[in-house]
């Protein structure tokens, strides 16, 4: 009890201090206070698993929903409703399937190739009631990448939705020569080799099995394994415990959600966002969940309407795509009450409301691997997060000041970081201890070690470096500034992509940008280059375009390089994709989309032909 029972002292002693009192202005008291209760409730809870060994996992209480509240939906999935008792004993029988296998250990990982589907839970919780960890694969990662995980896994047995057994082609026989066992999720299935897993289970029965076989001693033991797609390099497998999972699924509660609810998920399910806190948030309010087998900005209101959404689940640039949709009339007829997401940007979120009318969005901070989570429970446009005095005391956070030419935290004689001042951005850094612990990423000391930062600001210390510059301003308003490979150098120069981003999002003509920079050979740096659509019913005006950037930008932020594009390329996680255009540059030979380039003799942006872009290689063309 001894932490728990710290933190209790300190938020008594806390709420009489009078300093802090004062501090805590009014306007926020009430909202931290609320917001703290849970959080300290929902700790206490977690140190009581850790002193007697006895996790109540995320499963165990879908497993106690489900005997609580049989008949009420859990699931919603293109129309059809899926009751706590449906998921349950459908995954009773998944569970069944393999432990008459007898192949499967408690503590084997299993990797899962789904889509969104009812089954991708029903496959996931039946596993998870063998004991064993579900390792989620992006469905979006090629042959290569996808032997890679397994390995970093370690996983036995694969099992694959129907609809992307043809995906394994090439790599089948290695996955056979592993002795990786195939499953697909078809009623019979004439690949070499692959089991049918759909016709067993209608031959099993949906007894229940043993709560012993999934009980779980230590929040330490993984449950899943999720892959983080990084823009560069294989994807890395972060360690899910069951300290995460449960953390990530206590999100709606803290936000004040209840099992009246209905949530809308739009996202991949091998994601952190729908799995961990869309699906085990739903588990733990006992509400319900109305998936999406994929993001469609068209769909979305009357999804919404239909099913009586009240809370929906978004992420990166999906708040905008909803923003970008023709104004209808009916807009604001729904019953949303609450977003809750991360990387909702100012702009959009004020046109949100606007267009929407007052929904809280609740930003939510912390990647999937990482030991820290900062949530904006007060609803402040703009903000990541919220801290004050108590929450210091939970979360050990440090913005500390980083240099952006040589890309790394600055460090003083004795090689030490510096924290920035209160309003001044910096790299955020999260301490990692027993309290937040960071689990790393499977298969992979070397990852592992790379995320960490030691000696920052005494001799042996560890934090985990986020990678995002932030600021926290007088009123303990967190904001997410840039991520550090969302800055590159132009004539010595940063240039944030963020803020140029904006800055084109402000052309009538544009829909959407995305900025990048690209290597010009000889020349130092990177040169700024943006993706651009155009608004339907608008056309690209080069002389327009190149006014507003003269005027809203200094000389080394304007983009070079303009690329038009019919629609904008995003990862599977609704972030704009920016590697493959980095990578394809801007040689008009070999690029379809037109481009364009920023011609000061003409003042205009004019098409890049051949000869043009010869005299930028050659030197001749002043840039
Ligand atoms: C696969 O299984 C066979 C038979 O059980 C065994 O002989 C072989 O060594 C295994 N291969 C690998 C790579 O584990
Ligand atoms: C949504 O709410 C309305 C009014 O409260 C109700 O009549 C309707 O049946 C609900 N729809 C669903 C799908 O629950």
């Amino acid at each position: 009890m001894f932490v728990s029972l710290t933190w209790l002292t300190a938020l008594l002693a806390g709420i009489f201090s009078a300093h802090v009192t004062q501090r805590l202005c009014f306007p926020y008291f009430w909202k931290d206070l609320f917001y703290l209760t849970k959080v300290i409730r929902y700790g206490i809870r977690l140190e009581i698993y850790k002193m007697t060994s006895r996790v109540v996992t995320v499963i165990d209480r879908f497993v106690q929903q489900a005997e609580r509240v049989p008949n009420k939906p859990f699931l919603i999935f293109e129309g059809i409703s899926y009751s706590y008792r449906d998921i349950d004993e459908r995954s009773n029988k998944v569970a069944r399937v393999f432990e008459e296998q007898g192949t499967l250990k408690k503590g084997d990982t299993v990797a899962l190739l789904m889509s969104n589907d009812p089954d991708f839970i029903c496959v996931w919780f039946g596993l998870s009631k063998l004991g064993c960890s579900v390792a989620f694969l992006n469905t979006n990662i090629k042959s290569r990448s996808l032997l890679h995980c397994f390995n970093c896994c370690n996983a036995k047995i694969l099992v694959v939705g129907a609809d992307l057994l043809e995906t394994l082609d090439d790599i089948l026989p290695s996955l056979q020569k592993d002795n990786i066992s195939v499953w697909a999720l078809k009623k019979d299935c004439s690949y070499p080799g692959v089991h049918s897993l759909l016709d067993k289970m209608e031959n099993t029965l949906s007894q229940p099995i043993p709560a012993q076989r999934r009980a779980a001693t230590s929040l330490k033991t993984p449950t899943l394994y999720i892959f983080t797609s990084g823009t560069t390099g294989l994807p890395k497998a972060a360690v899910i415990t069951h300290l995460q999972s449960l953390k990530a699924a206590a999100g709606f509660w803290a936000y004040g959600g209840t099992e009246d609810d209905v949530i809308y998920t739009p996202l991949p399910l091998y994601h952190s966002a729908a799995s961990l806190i869309g699906i085990g948030g739903t588990i733990e309010m006992g509400a319900t969940l109305v998936l999406k087998k994929k993001f469609s900005a068209s769909q979305f209101w009357n999804d919404c309407r239909k099913y009586n959404v009240t809370i929906f689940q978004y992420i990166g640039e999906l708040c905008r795509y909803l923003c970008n949709q023709p104004e209808a009339k009916n807009e604001k007829d729904h019953k949303i009450h609450m977003g809750v997401g991360n990387g909702l940007r100012q702009d959009v979120w004020r046109e949100f409301h606007r267009r929407f009318g007052e929904i809280r969005m609740c930003e939510l901070y912390g990647s999937t691997e990482g030991n820290l989570c900062f949530m904006n429970h007060v609803g402040k446009i703009g903000a990541v997060g919220r801290s004050n005095f108590f929450y210091k005391l939970l979360f050990k956070y440090d913005l500390v000041r980083y240099d952006m030419a040589r890309d790394e935290p600055v460090r003083t004689e004795q090689g030490f970081c510096v924290r920035v001042k209160k309003g001044e951005t910096g790299l955020l850094l999260s301490r990692v201890n027993i309290m937040s612990p960071f689990f790393g990423y499977a298969g992979s000391k070397q990852l592992t070690e790379k995320k960490l930062l030691r000696d920052v600001f005494v001799k042996g210390d560890a934090y985990f470096n986020t990678g995002d510059l932030m600021a926290e301003d007088q009123d303990g308003f967190i904001c997410f500034r840039d991520r550090v490979g969302d800055t590159f150098r132009w004539k010595g120069e940063n240039v944030a992509t963020t803020e140029v981003t904006e800055i084109l999002g402000l052309v009538d003509f544009i829909q959407e940008a995305n900025v990048y920079g690209v290597e010009i050979l000889g020349s130092e740096g990177r040169a700024g280059m943006a993706a651009v659509t155009v608004r339907p019913e608008y056309s690209f005006d080069g002389k327009k375009l190149f006014e507003h950037v003269c005027r809203e930008l200094p000389t080394y932020a304007r983009p070079l390089f303009i690329r038009l594009q019919e629609c904008m390329e995003m990862t599977s996680t609704f972030k704009q994709q920016k590697f493959r255009l980095v990578e394809s540059g801007f040689n008009p030979a070999t690029i379809t989309d037109p481009i364009f380039f920023l011609d000061y003799t003409t003042k205009c942006y004019i098409p890049l032909t051949d000869s043009i872009y010869q005299s930028i290689l050659n030197g001749q063309q002043k840039l």
